[in-house]
């Protein structure tokens, strides 16, 4: 099957790449030239473990290519996806569908013979048939059905998501859509991973529903742990002991500073502001978007206490800086929260971070860049863990102490109060616990 896959951004890029995996013949599109240059010559905008690798493999194959132009890619194509941004509307915290609707009228012009047009962008529920409708309009002779197919990727474990999902939703309205989107996943339904078919609304609705309830799991237990601080309780054990109920489930359990990412706090936004402009306020999300802030700004104050009550002139080295591990992504990351207080109180901050520095080096002013946690922490006050990468996981603790630092603030809980006293840590704080 000819796919043509519209923006290569982190869904599309990976999308497309898994899906010449399956056989497919994909085209992927972007109007940024610099973007279609690298990637032709076989350079990877992101880091994601694996992808230019099988990006490699199947270009070498003859089966995935890129372009600029839309037209001829979409010309040629039975399933057209559109997997362009739909960052937060300025002041409103609505999804801009401005992207979107730009691929629709483009593609709408381009179609040629039988084509199923596939959302795979996150949009707010009702942008499906607006899509439909706009192209129709445009082209009243042209020949296509539209399809929801939300993703469900994760940064860092993004192909392994593709290639072996919990399952795959795809919203469609014709018998026609259906059999062609059976057809594009057909590897994957061979092996019998779920698909779930459903109408354009479901469709949308889940993908909102989903990141919001992950996000909400995620809160939760990050609010248990503030009131483990509080009790004596051990978060670690709470969610262990929560987690082993089949009926709640062990993952998205973990306490740490707070949700970050391209995805939930954008999407969280966004069912809000649906919710709003339905009359149906989305309260538990309202709620868990404020805590979540909030849960940011308490790690501040752990740390200016573990810290006696200030940051001045203090050194302190901090462990990772984007969202999470196995990524170059900082957006909206507890790190751009967090970092900026040490500085504006006054400390000497040190950053490390395996991939983080290219994206965080803007972002992150007043700071000192270090080649790796030793030399972050060397002659330190104080050693900060912000993101769970494996290199800090099995940090030589004792070699950390002996440069200086005594204070450990274990933002991720992966050590613990005992191990970090034996390496000679004074004082140890981690997230619940
Ligand atoms: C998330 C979803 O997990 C994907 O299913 C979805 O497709 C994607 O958003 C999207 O909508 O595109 P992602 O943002 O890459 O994926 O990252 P997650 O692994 O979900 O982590 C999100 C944030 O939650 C991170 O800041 C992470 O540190 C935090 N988190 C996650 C916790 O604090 N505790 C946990 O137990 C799990």
């Amino acid at each position: 099957m000819r796919i043509a896959m519209i923006g290569t951004g982190y869904v599309g890029l990976v999308s497309g790449v898994c899906f010449s995996d399956f056989g497919h013949e994909v085209v992927c599109v972007d109007r940024d030239p610099s973007k279609i240059d690298a990637l032709t010559a076989g350079r990877v905008p992101i880091f994601e473990p694996g992808l230019e690798d099988l990006m490699r493999r199947n270009v070498e194959a003859g089966r995935l290519s890129f372009s600029g132009d839309l037209a001829a890619a979409v010309a040629g194509a039975e399933a057209v996806f559109i997997a362009v941004g739909t960052p937060t509307r300025r002041g409103d915290g609505h999804a801009d569908l401005t992207y979107v609707m730009g691929a629709a009228a483009e593609i709408a012009a381009a179609l040629t013979g039988h084509t199923v047009v596939v959302v795979k962008s996150t949009v707010p529920v009702g942008t499906n048939r607006q899509v439909a409708e706009a192209i129709r309009t445009a082209r009243p002779d042209a020949d296509f059905d539209i399809a929801s197919n939300p993703e469900f990727l994760r940064e860092g474990a993004a192909i392994d998501d593709f290639m072996r999902p919990d399952r795959v939703v795809v919203g469609v309205e014709s018998d026609r859509a259906a059999e062609v989107m059976a057809e594009v996943y057909r590897p994957l339904f061979l092996r019998e991973f779920p698909i779930v078919t459903t109408s354009l609304e479901s469709a949308e609705m889940i993908k909102y529903a989903a990141n919001a309830f992950l996000a909400t799991k995620i809160t939760f237990i990050n609010e248990i742990a503030a009131l483990c601080e509080a009790t004596g309780a051990d978060v670690k054990s709470v969610a262990k002991g929560m987690g082993l109920d089949n009926r709640i489930g062990r993952t998205f359990l973990h306490a740490g500073p707070g949700f970050g990412g391209s995805c939930f706090p954008k999407d969280t936004r966004a069912l809000a502001r649906i919710g709003q402009e339905h009359g149906t306020p989305m309260r538990i999300t309202e709620t868990v978007i404020e805590v979540n802030e909030a849960m940011k700004r308490r790690m501040i104050e752990k740390l200016r206490e573990l810290l006696d009550g200030s940051f001045n002139g203090r050194t302190i080295a901090v462990l990772g800086v984007t969202f999470k591990p196995n990524t170059d992504d900082m957006r909206e990351a507890p790190s751009l929260t967090i970092v900026p207080a040490l500085v504006g109180g006054g400390a000497r901050v040190r950053v490390t971070d395996p991939q983080g520095r290219r994206e965080g080096e803007a972002l992150l002013p007043g700071v000192t860049w270090a080649e790796d946690a030793y030399a972050a922490a060397d002659g330190a006050d104080a050693v900060v863990i912000l993101t769970e990468w494996n290199e800090f996981r099995a940090l030589d603790l004792k070699r950390i102490t002996r440069s200086g630092p005594r204070v450990l603030a274990d933002l991720r809980n992966i050590y613990d109060a005992e191990t970090a006293a034996e390496a000679g840590f004074a004082a140890y704080a981690g997230v619940g616990r």
